[in-house]
């Protein structure tokens, strides 16, 4: 059954060291098409080091990387991007001073199909792809509900919205996994219930699968179909959320935070 699903992601016996430090150590890690995964466990465990190797940010020291079937080791984070993969940070980062559509613009990567010279001389395919990548934009923000502030600047949007439109940078790349580092930090309970209700219509409409660290634990057992917790970079626990919520391990490693 599981065999003929299609794997998005495929990690080996990934780990990372800053020095003398093991940020992470022997991760596997299997998501399949259409997927949310959760990735917990208590602060400094290694979490956003994995979303940095995934996204080739940082060299892994050991272990594979495969996203959809493609070795990533010697690829950089443009690369790495363009075979499938986009995130969003655990603090948030826009083009605050641009506006909302431009910040959906600019993971378009429009540059590369219609080269440099076509985009210095204005020719007319690029009046013509920039008029669909405009269209592309306004469809995704009005999915995210941002459709009304197009014009406005980034930074001027309430917080919420810069989470979600964060999420809509990220999906106008195209990615066949999406990776999401705290999306509700510092959201209100009802923003995080709309974010939750958000995410699964993102999977839905875009048939992506999608990887995310988060500390709520009401959204993590909510919307995620499989877990995996770490500690101390290590895997702790890895299965169904009602598995991770009965282990004594994972329940000790969050008491004793
Ligand atoms: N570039 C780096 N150089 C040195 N140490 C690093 C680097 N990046 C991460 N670390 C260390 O790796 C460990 C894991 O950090 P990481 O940010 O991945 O934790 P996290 O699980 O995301 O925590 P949090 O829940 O607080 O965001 C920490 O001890 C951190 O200090
Ligand atoms: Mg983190």
């Amino acid at each position: 059954m599981s065999e003929t699903r299609e794997k998005v992601l495929e990690v080996r016996n990934l780990g990372i060291d800053f020095g003398g430090l093991t940020a992470v150590n022997n991760l596997d890690l299997d998501i399949y098409k259409g997927e949310i995964y959760g990735l917990i466990g208590p602060n400094g465990a290694g979490k956003t080091t994995v979303f940095n190797m995934l996204t080739k940010v940082y060299q892994p020291t050991r272990g594979t990387i495969k996203i959809a079937g493609k070795d990533m080791d010697k690829l950089n984070p443009v690369q790495a991007n363009q075979v499938g993969v986009a995130r969003t940070f655990q603090n948030i980062r826009l083009f605050s001073n641009m506006s909302v559509l431009d910040n959906v613009k600019t993971g378009m990567h429009n540059e590369l199909k219609y080269g440099l010279f076509t985009s210095i001389l204005r020719l007319p395919k690029y009046y013509k792809l920039e008029k669909e990548s405009t269209q592309k934009a306004m469809e995704l923000l009005k999915i995210f509900g941002l459709d009304q502030f197009a014009d406005l600047t980034a930074g001027n949007l309430p917080y919420g919205a810069q989470r979600r439109l964060e999420i809509a940078r990220a999906l106008a790349t195209d990615p066949k996994l999406l990776l999401l580092d705290e999306p509700a930090a510092g959201m209100n309970p009802q923003e995080t219930e709309d974010l939750m209700d958000m995410i699964r219509k993102i999977r839905n409409h875009f048939d992506i699968s999608i990887l995310l660290i988060e500390h709520d634990m009401k959204l993590v057992m909510g919307i995620c179909e499989r877990i995996t917790v770490l500690n101390f970079g290590q895997v702790l626990a890895q299965g169904l959320p009602q598995e991770i919520q009965s282990n004594t391990e994972v329940v000790k490693a969050y008491i004793g935070e």
